[in-house]
């Protein structure tokens, strides 16, 4: 058994050794969309490991190359679906935003602020900034959004062990 602490939380998650650090998120209760399905191709699992970096899974190339790929990643990035928790004193941080799977996910919130970054749910960019107004004319242009997640998932599903990388149209 392993303790792993996230940023903002007092007490630790308590997981098996090997756990993923997305076992130790959802026990706290974090946000994970998984847009994925946690198969190292999306950003919406991404995370900061603060502290005990080498205290997870050695990170695989697939991994590797779809950390390159996300627009906030940082020296110490992983991705909570990849990385193993092997050692004690792992912690780990979320990036600031909201992911979406889908421009559908707006929706209801046509007509407000964005009270917080609105991110991509593949390459983490910042779709639409926190304080600025969420128009239907751009949920709209977020269309692309959909379609990218469908062609992402159309590939999650024959992904092999190959490291590959699916690419958003930008
Ligand atoms: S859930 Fe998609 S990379 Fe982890």
């Amino acid at each position: 058994m392993k303790n792993v602490y996230v940023e903002h939380h007092v007490d630790p998650v308590v997981v098996l050794t090997n756990s993923r650090v997305t076992e130790v998120l959802l026990a706290k209760q974090e946000r994970l969309v998984m847009a994925c399905g946690g198969k190292g191709l999306c950003a919406t699992c991404h995370c900061y490991i603060t502290q005990g970096q080498d205290k997870l899974s050695v990170m695989t190339p697939r991994e590797r190359q779809a950390l390159q790929m996300l627009a906030d990643r940082r020296p110490n990035s992983r991705l909570a679906c990849q990385a193993k928790v092997v050692g004690e004193g792992v912690k780990v941080e979320l990036p600031q935003g909201r992911f979406i799977d889908s421009s559908g996910d707006l929706e209801q919130l046509i007509g407000r602020r964005a009270t917080e970054n609105i991110l991509h749910p593949i390459d983490g960019a910042i779709l639409i900034e926190a304080g600025k107004l969420i128009t239907r004319t751009r949920v709209r242009e977020l269309n692309q959004v959909d379609v990218d997640v469908a062609e992402m998932r159309t590939m999650s599903l024959t992904i092999d062990s190959q490291p590959k990388r699916w690419m958003p149209r930008m």
